[in-house]
């Protein structure tokens, strides 16, 4: 295990030995991936909408609970824009909070709500957004942290239309609470690089998603090994109605694409390849990687090996490290002297 090595406003709001967040994961982030990251001295999120049972949910907690041996865990609160999918939203932070959990990542419309009641509970709330203007907002709602994400974010990157090396300096120089930089990350280059912006640790999605502890189907971790810089599709971008969604390219992003750029509006038009549990049943569970929407981003490239968590965040930070020593040897004043 890596011992620590950047401290930060985000390692002391979390507790955590790394500057590194694991997003949340629709039908991935379960216990077992939850604490692999958090054993490995980050912090990682289930997601409370991959258990279409409240019951389901509630157990995942408690196996996360044992599974972390006393280390924080977090959960990720979505705040859905579509009507009616927000119901169980009080019911999921209740049983987060009887469960001990107090770290937040909220997602999504106005958390202000949200975060006022997992303040009143002596929590904290992370708010990830692709927008400054959201940022703000979130922030003056009581947003402990902001998290921004680049386009190159694999699954919703929403209204982001600016890469993560851009918005990463742009939120830095106006925010005042520690900022999280995400999208298109994937080596501790990449970490080194979000530090000097001005973010003060990072969170990944797509780099992770062939850990050994993430529980889908071989094949799929085979593809996601075999991702490079153009194996992913940015679908329904722009101001398409459906919200922006970049995944793996496969039949499916493929036949969603076609039927987007033959004018297809609404979600009526593409149900058939998108809606329920089809990614979850088709890739994840039976290994058919042609099927379903499979969120994921560019950073996937950097997947060389099915690795155990532990590795592969001990390596991205000795990377980090190794980039910090290049830095320093560019140092002009350095190269005078010796
Ligand atoms: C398979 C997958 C599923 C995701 N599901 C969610 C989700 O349910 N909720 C959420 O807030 N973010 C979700 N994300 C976004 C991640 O939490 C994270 O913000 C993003 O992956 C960071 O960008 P990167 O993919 O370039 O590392 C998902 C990403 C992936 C790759």
């Amino acid at each position: 295990m890596h011992p620590p090595v950047f401290r930060t406003r985000i390692t002391e709001l979390f507790g955590i030995r790394h500057p590194i967040l694991a997003g949340g994961l629709m039908w991935l982030s379960d216990a077992n991936y939850v604490a692999a990251v958090v054993r490995a001295g980050g912090m990682a999120f289930l997601t409370p909408r991959s258990f279409p049972e409240t019951g389901a949910f509630a157990r995942e907690l408690v196996r996360c609970r044992e599974l972390t041996e006393g280390l924080p865990f977090g959960v990720n609160l979505n705040v859905s824009k579509v009507e009616g999918h927000n119901l169980k939203l009080d019911e999921w932070l209740d049983l987060s909070l009887r469960a001990g959990v107090r770290h937040f990542e909220t997602v999504g419309r106005a958390p202000g709500d949200l975060i006022h009641r997992i303040h009143a509970a002596g929590g904290i709330a992370i708010h990830k957004c692709p927008l400054l203007r959201h940022a703000f907002n979130a922030e003056r709602a009581g947003a402990d942290a902001i998290c921004i994400i680049g386009v190159e974010a694999g699954g919703h990157p929403g209204a982001a239309v600016l890469g993560s090396m851009v918005v990463a300096p742009m939120a830095a120089r106006q925010l005042s609470v520690p900022l999280v930089i995400g999208g298109g990350i994937g080596t501790g280059d990449g970490i080194l690089a979000a530090l000097a912006s001005g973010a003060e640790g990072v969170v990944l999605g797509s780099r992770l998603l062939a850990a050994e502890e993430v529980w889908a189907h071989p094949a799929y971790k085979e593809r996601i090994v075999a991702a490079e810089q153009d194996s992913t599709l940015l679908t329904f971008s722009g101001a398409h109605p459906m919200g922006s969604w970049r995944v793996l390219e496969n039949e499916t992003s493929r036949e969603v694409l076609r039927r987007e750029t033959a004018g297809a509006r609404d979600y009526a038009a593409f149900s058939d390849l998108i809606g329920g549990t089809k990614s979850r049943d088709h890739a994840y569970r039976d290994g058919e990687v042609e099927r379903g929407m499979l969120s994921c981003g560019p950073a996937a490239a950097f997947t060389r090996a099915v690795e155990p968590m532990e590795t592969i965040i001990d390596t991205l930070i000795s990377e980090a490290v190794a980039a910090r020593r290049r830095l320093e040897r560019l140092d002009a004043m350095g190269s005078v002297d010796a």
